[in-house]
């Protein structure tokens, strides 16, 4: 099977829209990442989801709106709180997790009996979803295991000869995969993965949020989960990534000790003057983190690092989402000084 590229123009878009209406899997662009996505309600489609990405069965995919309202149509039960968190944060990078109703196959919520409800904000992708006039199920558009992809290039290298076609939407703002939260009552929430919508954030509306303990530890085989994502191996290029929670200096020491070959390091912006060995920068703050993690795994590979020391980001704000996905690139290798 080719796999066609198709531009945000309109007659591109209603070509996309065309395919997932009947049944195919399509690379869309969104504010978050690039996603897989298919008709939410058509099994065999889902199906062909799992199939191109390799993904477990029991992995449940969000589902996509194109508005917060439509929600009532695929879902059983929404708590007030839901759509107070919706007029603030939807169109956006926020997933929640609702009880769902049977329009929603098992397939695609992996056997569960919720959902996670999504409206993206990219505008390309909103009008994918308005022209199928499906809800459009959409996993990260990456095979499984591999960082998410930030651009339709990344999306192609992965899946070219997969799916019927990538839309190319741009980069993707935010850089990161969504907030996925569950509710706990009518006042509180569970982040079960962290994103640009941070738990402060989520406070200015909600009572309590739960931060997950599965967010920053390894859960252990056969440890029930609020997420089935969190029991995966998750964001990994081929390199063997590092993690190092330390201060500059002790960074420095501990790349230039290692000195093998194909060793890198992946620092901050302000940490590149008159650095000694091999490196990436990754922004300078939280959100320019996010914006380019993933895309940075990739070129580590592409450049042939074998072993990539990173510098642990900070855990506060969005920076609990930049950690939360390098803590599993490194598969919780960390050192800590
Ligand atoms: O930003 C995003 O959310 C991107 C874009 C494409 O929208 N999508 C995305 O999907 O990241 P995926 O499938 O790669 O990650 C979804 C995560 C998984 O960890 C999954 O276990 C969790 O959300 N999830 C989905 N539905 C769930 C449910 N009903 N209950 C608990 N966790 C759920
Ligand atoms: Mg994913």
């Amino acid at each position: 099977m080719g796999t066609e590229l198709l531009t945000d123009s309109e007659s591109d878009l209603l070509r996309a829209a065309g395919l997932i209406k009947q049944g195919a899997v399509v690379g869309i662009p969104t504010e978050t990442v690039y996603g897989l996505g298919a008709d939410a309600c058509n099994e065999e489609a889902v199906r062909a989801v799992f199939a191109a990405k390799g993904r477990p069965a029991d992995n449940p995919l969000i589902v996509h709106l194109a508005d917060f309202s439509q929600a009532e149509d695929y879902t059983d039960g929404i708590p007030q709180l839901a759509y107070r968190l919706a007029d603030r944060f939807c169109p956006g990078p926020l997933t929640m997790v609702l009880p769902k109703n049977d329009k929603i196959p098992m397939v695609t919520s992996g056997g569960l009996d919720t959902v996670g409800i999504r409206v993206p904000s990219h505008p390309v992708m909103h009008r994918i979803i308005e022209m199928s006039g499906c809800p459009i199920a959409a996993p990260s558009a990456n095979r499984s295991g591999y960082p998410s992809p930030t651009t339709a290039d990344h999306v192609m290298r992965d899946m070219e000869g997969r799916i019927a076609a990538v839309v190319d939407g741009g980069q993707s703002e935010f850089g990161l995969e969504s907030t996925v939260i569950s509710f706990e009552g009518e006042r509180s929430v569970r982040i079960l993965r962290p994103g640009a919508v941070t738990r402060e954030m989520l406070l200015e509306i909600c009572e309590s949020v739960i931060v997950d303990k599965a967010i920053l530890n390894e859960v252990a085989e056969g440890t029930k989960v609020a997420s089935p994502g969190m029991k995966y191996k998750h964001y990994s290029p081929k390199a063997d990534i590092i993690m190092v929670e330390s201060s500059l200096d002790d960074f420095n020491d501990v790349v230039e000790k290692d000195g093998g070959r194909g060793v890198y390091a992946l620092i901050f912006d302000e940490d590149a003057e008159n650095c000694p060995f091999r490196h990436m920068t990754y922004g300078a703050d939280s959100r320019q983190q996010a914006h380019l993690l993933f895309q940075r795994l990739r070129e580590l590979d592409d450049i042939g690092a074998k072993k990539v020391y990173v510098r642990a980001p900070s855990k506060e704000g969005m920076g609990l989402a930049v950690y939360n996905r390098l803590i599993r690139a490194a598969g919780f290798e960390v050192i800590r000084i």
